[in-house]
């Protein structure tokens, strides 16, 4: 099968070498890919966002299966493009990718289907919004309703800061169109888990869970980023726990989705809060997380391609998904001065054998250079977690850059725990 795969940074480079596994796969096709990605399937140059020129490469070249990884185009309707041109796809359609595209409608739902989250009150004037906060339970968290690169969540420790951000977001508008509305939540405590799943609507299948390591410092200080490093399982998702999820958020939400008419296939992500009131939904994402596709996909023992072709045909079984009994760490190597300013252009050194995911990265000249914030994605897998996360730091000294930067203490909450 001639595969192509939409997207270009760590997790679509975690995507590609799983399917590349597969016996059924024959050429792997990555829109726009990377330098690093290079290694592991042709590149083309077309952006994730050309939704058009998206559907036209994949009739031209007849691609017999898409991936559409990132959040945007899932959003902006990547999969009913590539399906009226007739090609078959993991990924949700635009109506279904609103449950990560706006918030308020992702509230509203769990609202609508007593899906527990943190309560919450959704404005579209900012005024109201003031003076919503006047007396709202302080700290306050207030969310842009759409796509913000991550970064459309901000946890306020005072009024003044929250008012701030109201300001920012509804008025001064940084995140564009996004913040039109927002959403202001219960700020709630208590370990964080990353759930995937795979779903076709019918059947849902949790996968192995994780836990991101967002901010960009040791010991979760300094900014927040993309991900820093992620870990599998999470410890803090016990086998009780995951039986409450099931129950109360997962299967509940996939049934919510198709009685809305919205019906979810592909992945879908539960990002996890456990409060002492059991596990709530902190947030939903309609694709595979990045950095914990790189931590979870090299656990799974069943073949890729094939999971994805029964979800798309609507014939997802519980037995057709396989996980590994071990675990696995991704230490993210990223420019010193991520998530900020930073330089970049450095020649990067590494290892040819190794579960390395390359996200930010140009070819020159066969040259592979740093080319982003988050440069990559050293992946290594063993029995414990201890051995997983002492073999990706043993990993990550054989690789070089100038600039490199990196957290030491990635798994070291989860050996706490
Ligand atoms: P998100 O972009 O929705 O993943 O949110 C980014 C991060 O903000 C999450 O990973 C949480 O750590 C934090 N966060 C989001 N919502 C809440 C909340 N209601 N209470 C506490 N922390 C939150
Ligand atoms: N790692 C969090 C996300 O992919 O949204």
């Amino acid at each position: 099968m001639k595969v192509m795969v939409v997207g270009g940074g760590g997790r679509e480079h975690a995507i590609i070498k799983k399917l590349k596994e597969s016996e059924k796969v024959s050429e792997i096709y990555a829109l726009p890919g990377n330098g690093g990605i290079a290694n592991d399937a042709i590149c083309v140059p077309i952006g994730a966002k050309e939704i058009d020129k998206i559907a036209e490469f994949a009739t031209e070249n007849k691609i017999d299966f898409a991936v559409v990884a990132p959040d945007d185009p899932l959003v902006l309707g990547a999969v009913d493009a590539l399906n009226e041109v007739g090609v078959k796809t993991f990924g949700p359609n635009k109506a279904a990718a609103i449950i990560e595209g706006s918030k308020a409608f992702s509230k509203n739902l769990m609202k609508k289907y007593n899906i527990p989250t943190a309560e919450f009150e959704i404005f579209d004037d900012a005024k109201k919004a003031y003076e919503y906060l006047e007396t709202a339970p302080i700290p306050t968290v207030i969310k842009a309703d759409g796509l913000a690169l991550g970064k459309g969540v901000i946890i306020a420790q005072t009024r003044e800061e929250a008012k701030d951000a109201v300001r920012s977001i509804m008025e001064d508008k940084v995140f564009g169109a996004s913040g039109n509305n927002i959403v202001i939540e219960e700020f709630l405590t208590g370990p964080e888990v990353s759930v995937l799943s795979f779903t076709d609507g019918k059947t849902l299948v949790p996968m192995v869970s994780s836990m991101d390591h967002k901010r960009a410092k040791d010991n979760d200080e300094g900014l927040n980023t993309g991900g820093m490093g992620t870990i599998a399982p999470n410890p803090y998702y016990t086998d009780e726990i995951a039986k409450v999820c099931m129950d109360t958020i997962f299967i509940p939400t996939m049934e919510a989705m198709n009685k809305e008419g919205r019906s979810f296939s592909g992945c879908l992500y539960f990002g996890l809060m456990l409060t002492e009131k059991g596990p709530k939904v902190i947030e939903y994402n309609c694709r595979f997380g990045d950095p914990e596709t790189q931590v979870v996909l090299p656990l799974l023992k069943s073949d890729l391609m094939d999971i994805m072709l029964k979800i798309s045909d609507k014939e997802l079984k519980e037995s057709d998904v396989e996980f590994m009994d071990g675990c696995a760490a991704c230490v993210v190597m990223a420019s010193n001065g991520y998530p900020e300013k930073y330089d970049s252009g450095f020649e990067i050194i590494m290892p040819k054998d190794k579960n390395i995911y390359v996200a930010g990265a140009k070819l020159e000249d066969g040259k592979l250079l740093t080319a982003g914030g988050r440069v990559l994605g050293v992946t290594e897998t063993a029995p414990t977690l201890k051995e997983a996360i002492d073999k990706a730091y043993e990993t990550v000294k054989t690789v070089s850059f100038d600039n490199a930067y990196y957290r030491n203490d990635i798994g070291q909450r989860a050996l706490r725990a």
